[in-house]
């Protein structure tokens, strides 16, 4: 199979990228060669097929990046929500653009590739009653979410013309993301668990009865994975999904964290902030996603077992990354 990842250099495309060195597989399938496309050229990552690490801007996409014969795009390069709302160009000229530019691309393939898009929690809003059916209306609440509602529409109608084939995965926020704080609204669900466990303070802006749809970083891989493999014929027109992630509170996930290292609740101090409060606050905290399980979606684990997939898989790479 021949993949491109767009977002290649990411915090989830690089995941992927590694899944796919470690197994040489997706599904059941050899990979043939690999595109990790970013506005840097993504660092180099050994594996058993070759891969093309090439820089630019998705806007401009050059045809190399998704070269004849390309079977899978993963399409993840975005502005995330902050910065998009931050700064109405970029986020416009990025996430809707970058769409554009992915259509052009593939409808010049001879054979229309599957393009796997996140999409985003951020595309709904009903806050923190809400519990969402999977054909819910997408109100979103920021310009993040609008380009992301609209992004799964221009892919859902080339899917339908026949220009690819799209497979739209409605991403929870993911936590535990290693690394440091981002520009994302929903850096602190992974700060207030990824610093204290690093045994450094951080602050919390909501209140710990403040309840958000989450899922880690390896269940995100898996179901985007997933994606890349399932009969898109039995999806009909509504080529967007909502894996199964989990409703959780900030309070119950600091429990966790707390039984997992006990201690680790204490560096974590309340500091309310109305602008990050307003645009997570504007996200659903959960979803009925009914219909993932039964396209063969995996149902997410539990609060610890979360803590503990940040532990054993990205904590000692953090701490290396920051010096720590
Ligand atoms: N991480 C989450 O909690 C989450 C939740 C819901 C949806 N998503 C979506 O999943 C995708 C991946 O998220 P992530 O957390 O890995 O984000 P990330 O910011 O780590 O990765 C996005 C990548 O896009 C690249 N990019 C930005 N502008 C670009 C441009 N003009 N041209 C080429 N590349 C560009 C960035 O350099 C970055 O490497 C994004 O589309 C995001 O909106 C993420």
């Amino acid at each position: 199979m021949n993949i491109t990842i767009l977002g290649g250099g990411g915090f989830l495309g690089r995941k992927i990228a590694e899944r796919l060195a470690a197994s040489g597989k997706l599904g059941g399938r050899a990979v043939a060669s690999l595109v990790l496309f970013d506005l840097a050229p993504p660092a180099p990552l050994e594996a058993a097929f070759p891969v093309h690490c090439i820089g630019g801007d998705i806007a401009a996409l050059p045809a190399e990046a998704v070269p004849e014969g390309t079977d899978v795009v993963f399409h993840l390069a975005a502005v995330v929500s902050a910065a998009a709302e931050a700064d109405y160009d970029l986020g416009r000229r990025v996430n809707l653009r970058g769409i554009d530019a992915v259509v052009d691309i593939c409808r010049a393939l001879a054979r229309p590739p599957r393009v796997v898009f996140t999409s985003s929690v951020a595309s709904f809003s009903g806050g923190q009653s809400a519990h969402l059916a999977d054909d819910a209306r997408q109100l979103p609440a920021n310009s993040y979410g609008a380009q992301k509602a609209a992004a799964e529409l221009i892919l859902s109608d080339a899917s339908r013309r026949g220009f690819l084939d799209a497979v739209n995965l409605r991403l929870p926020t993911i936590a535990i993301r290693p690394g440091a704080p981002n520009k994302a609204a929903s850096s602190f669900i992974s700060s207030m668990l990824r610093e204290p466990l690093l045994g450094l303070a951080t602050t919390l802006p909501v209140d710990e009865d403040f309840r958000v749809w989450i899922a880690s970083p390896a269940h995100a891989v898996a179901w985007l994975l997933h994606s890349a493999e399932i009969d898109t014929a039995s999806l009909g027109a509504d080529r967007s999904i909502t894996p199964p992630g989990l409703s959780a509170s900030v309070g119950a996930m600091l429990d966790a964290m707390e039984q997992v290292r006990p201690g680790t609740r204490a560096l974590v101090t309340a500091a309310p902030d109305p602008v990050v409060a307003d645009i997570v606050g504007s996200w659903p905290a959960s979803f009925a996603a009914a219909r993932a399980p039964g396209l063969g979606y995996i149902r997410h684990g539990g609060l610890v077992a979360l803590v503990e997939e940040f532990i054993a898989r990205d904590l000692q790479a953090t701490r290396a990354l920051r010096n720590l």
